[in-house]
């Protein structure tokens, strides 16, 4: 019989990880949820299989299908020798509690917000609509004035976008130069993760951060607690109505851009290019798509939910769109920063 090529087994997989992509991430959330990597990271090679089902409480079958489950989808290891297992070293750091970049809010977000979501894909492209709101009952055209109807939702949304920040703003904080700046103004700024970040790092700098009443309420909570609230204000409104303090000469755009379409960016930017000084800028910060449209796969696969659940008119733009929406608004000079973790700083600066 004819040998398979590697390539053809590799592609054959992948479409089996497509097919079961739901159960595969069933399986990497019952991993956090019932603190496998935990586990494993305060035991490194410590723990066999037996030790493991009696720690997290499983019985065989289960514990089988779990740990079986997360070595096949490489994200955890067995030693071939003693039988020991242990975390994949270049993941562990995403997956473990007690990291301050892991992405168990993501997967949170994933889980509750997402998964429900997306049921609705389908009719969403063919509608041209975000049809998954469905699942989230209230007013308003959008998943994040949707939210504001169901508390629990809105925590778990905005400990997704933390969770999301907090592994991401390392990159974005060391590529910021304030210092000729007063005042950065954080337009949905959500919980203040990003804001707290950077007045740590620009003790100079007053930051408010802007968004809807409830948000800005979980926000004065975050910077009380870490004891900024003389440096950071809030300001609630609405993005398209509100008017921007006159004094802000900085604006950051987090994870904003993709949840917009081309012409209400355009209109936000325009917004914002008119608020700020000769010589103020605006920090698009998100992952974007090569400017080709294929890949990353974060961005690709990420677009699905702006379609079927945020606000059923926006994706994840390439940096080139991103460039041209933000020189539309006004800005004449545009600069682009490539990061890690497929972001993308977008600089707009007022001449
Ligand atoms: C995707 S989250 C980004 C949060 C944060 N900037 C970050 O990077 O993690 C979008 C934020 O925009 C806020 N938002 C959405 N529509 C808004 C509106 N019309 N006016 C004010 N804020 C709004 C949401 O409440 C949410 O906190």
């Amino acid at each position: 019989m004819k040998k398979k090529s590697p390539n053809n087994k590799t592609s054959l997989n992948n479409l089996m990880l497509l097919v079961q992509g739901h159960s595969a991430f069933q399986l990497l959330w019952a991993g956090v949820q019932l603190k496998v990597f935990d586990l494993l990271n305060e035991k490194p090679n410590r723990l066999s299989f037996r030790s493991i089902a009696e720690n997290i409480g499983l019985e065989k079958i289960p514990c089988k299908i779990l740990l079986d489950g997360l070595l096949t989808l490489k994200l955890i290891t067995r030693n071939k020798k003693t039988g020991a297992l242990n975390n994949v070293k270049q993941l562990e750091k995403y997956l473990i509690s007690k990291s301050p970049v892991n992405w168990i809010g993501v997967l949170g977000w994933q889980k509750h917000i997402v998964y429900p979501g997306v049921i609705d894909f389908v009719d969403s492209l063919k509608k041209n609509k975000n049809i998954g709101l469905r699942q989230f009952p209230g007013k308003g055209k959008t998943l994040y004035e949707r939210l504001i109807f169901q508390p629990a939702l809105e925590k778990i949304f905005q400990d997704g976008m933390q969770s999301l920040s907090d592994s991401s703003n390392y990159f974005l904080i060391k590529q910021l130069q304030l210092k000729q700046f007063k005042h950065l103004l954080d337009f949905g700024g959500g919980n203040g993760t990003n804001a707290i970040s950077i007045a740590k790092k620009n003790p100079h700098l007053k930051i408010t951060v802007f968004d809807m009443k409830s948000i800005c309420e979980r926000a004065k909570t975050n910077i009380n607690k870490n004891n900024l609230s003389r440096r950071i204000d809030t300001l609630n409104g609405n993005m398209f109505t509100t008017k921007l303090p006159k004094s802000i000469d900085c604006v950051l755009y987090s994870h904003i851009v993709t949840i917009w379409s081309p012409e209400k960016n355009i209109q936000l930017f325009k917004h914002i290019y008119n608020s700020l000084p000769t010589g103020g800028q605006i920090y698009v910060f998100s992952t974007l798509s090569n400017d080709n449209g294929i890949g990353p796969i974060t961005s690709v696969v990420g677009s699905v939910y702006f379609q079927a659940v945020a606000t059923g008119e926006a994706m994840i733009y390439t940096k080139k769109e991103v460039a041209d929406f933000l020189k539309k608004g006004g800005f004449q000079r545009v600069k682009i920063i490539k990061l890690p973790l497929d972001h993308t700083l977008c600089i707009g600066i007022k001449k």
